[in-house]
């Protein structure tokens, strides 16, 4: 069954288009009874009421997107980051630099200043907890995490327990009136059918390629036991580069594509698909889950879907934009195990590069890709947002973004 809304009204100070009324899907039993309330307030006035938005992990690459998109729809004042740095400055000079990669300088920029900053770490979250400014805030976007494959001490403190430990401070406010939790649509685990459904994380015994994703299917399945906290989540699928602007805010897995190509190997056939988003469409879908007064379900993955490319449209476009002929019947699909056997052509291929890394790198993220999973985008594209463009559209940006970088160089946003 699906029902109908009607237009909302994002708070006037926003200066976000209205939205149009939009079919959804029923909401799920999954909804917390607080998020609940919340879309029944939101026609009166508790929707237009003073917002205060709370943004973790805007020093990186999709906290600091969602920061510009939200500069850029005018909340510029109403914004706190929570930051580790050593002092309020530092913290305010860590946040901008963060924001240039995306935004020339301008007076948005200016105008954000050190009252904005909460210093804190999510591995210490009563380190932080009792800063008065956190008591007033309405709207939390929670973008910080240890995002590694590697096996980062971090990994399980920062993603779960501090995780867990920051949303159970942030819902004690009677005030806070969503909490958008990024977790990853790979979450699920190995071993599912795509497209995967945006569903519950109900089996903690599910089989995970990395740590990272074990820690964030546990921490969605913690926080939702959290009294009174109006949880979504937001599952990204892998996002890569900017519409506009390529690489240049993050190298990010770009690099792995670019490998890909430069040894002609990989270990998918070329008719398989990848599910990829671009950053800037990512942040959009992120404030329209945290703003929109009335969404229809708690859970929401931010993915291609059935527009997810194939890679054989991917080698494509990459092969146009460097203007070398395309790889066509010279692309081998390999194995795990044909990979020491080409390892002495990665020299003449990519150039100088660290041997036992980019081993690595195929192992594990040829992992993802063998999974060959699309992520279901329909409840998304229910709330109003049109499907995102599609990678082969933008790999000219991306290209030309990394052009004279070594594989070493592009490698450094993922092995920090
Ligand atoms: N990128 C993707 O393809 C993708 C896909 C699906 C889901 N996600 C999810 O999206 C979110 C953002 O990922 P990203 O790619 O933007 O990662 P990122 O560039 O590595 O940024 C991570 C952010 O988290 C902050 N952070 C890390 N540990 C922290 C701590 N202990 N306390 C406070 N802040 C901390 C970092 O701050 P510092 O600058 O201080 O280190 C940084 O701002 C993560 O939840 C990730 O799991 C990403």
């Amino acid at each position: 069954m699906s029902k109908t809304i009607s237009a909302t009204r994002i708070d006037p100070q926003a200066r976000t288009p209205t939205l149009p009324a939009v079919p959804v899907a029923a909401t799920t039993s999954l909804q917390p009874r607080r998020l609940r309330q919340f879309e029944r307030d939101s026609t009166n006035a508790s929707a237009l009421a003073p917002t205060t938005t709370l943004i973790t992990g805007a020093t990186g690459f999709i906290g600091g997107a969602c920061a510009v998109e939200a500069l850029a729809a005018g909340r510029v004042d109403e914004l706190l980051f929570l930051v580790r740095a050593a002092s309020a400055a530092e913290g305010l000079q860590r946040v901008r630099q963060s924001l240039l990669r995306f935004a020339p300088p301008g007076p948005l920029l200016e105008r954000l200043s050190e009252r904005q900053i909460v210093l804190g770490d999510l591995a210490d979250v009563d380190g932080f907890a009792a800063d008065p400014r956190l008591d007033r805030v309405t709207h939390v976007l929670n973008c910080a995490a240890v995002a590694s494959f590697g096996d980062h001490p971090g990994i399980w403190p920062v993603n779960v327990v501090g995780t867990v430990a920051f949303a159970r401070r942030m819902a004690r406010d009677k005030r806070l009136r969503r909490f958008v939790h990024i977790g990853t649509a790979m979450a699920c685990g190995t071993g599912m059918v795509s497209p995967v459904v945006e569903a519950g994380l109900s089996d903690a015994e599910a089989r995970h390629l990395v740590p990272y994703t074990e820690s964030k299917a546990e921490a969605e399945r913690q926080m939702r036991t959290i009294e009174n906290l109006p949880l979504v989540v937001a599952r990204p699928s892998i996002v890569v580069g900017h519409t506009q602007l390529g690489c240049k805010p993050s190298t990010s897995i770009f690099w792995v594509f670019r490998m890909a190509h430069d040894l002609g190997h990989w270990m998918c056939d070329l008719d398989e698909t990848v599910d990829v988003v671009p950053v800037d469409y990512c942040a959009r879908a992120l404030l329209l889950l945290l703003f929109k007064p009335q969404i229809a379900n708690d859970l929401y993955h931010i993915s291609a879907g059935g527009g997810s490319a194939t890679f054989r449209e991917i080698e494509k476009a990459m092969a146009e934009a460097r203007g070398i002929p395309s790889l066509g019947s010279n692309f081998r699909h390999i194995s795990e195990q044909d990979i020491p056997s080409i390892v002495p052509e990665f020299k003449a291929r990519l150039g100088i590069c660290n041997r036992r890394l980019v081993v690595k790198a195929m192992k594990l993220y040829g992992g993802f890709a063998r999974l060959n999973y699309q992520f279901d985008n329909q409840r998304l594209i229910a709330e109003g947002l049109a499907p995102p463009p599609s990678f082969p559209g933008y790999i000219r940006q991306c290209i030309a973004s990394t052009e004279g970088l070594s594989l070493l160089d592009q490698m450094m946003d993922d092995f920090k």
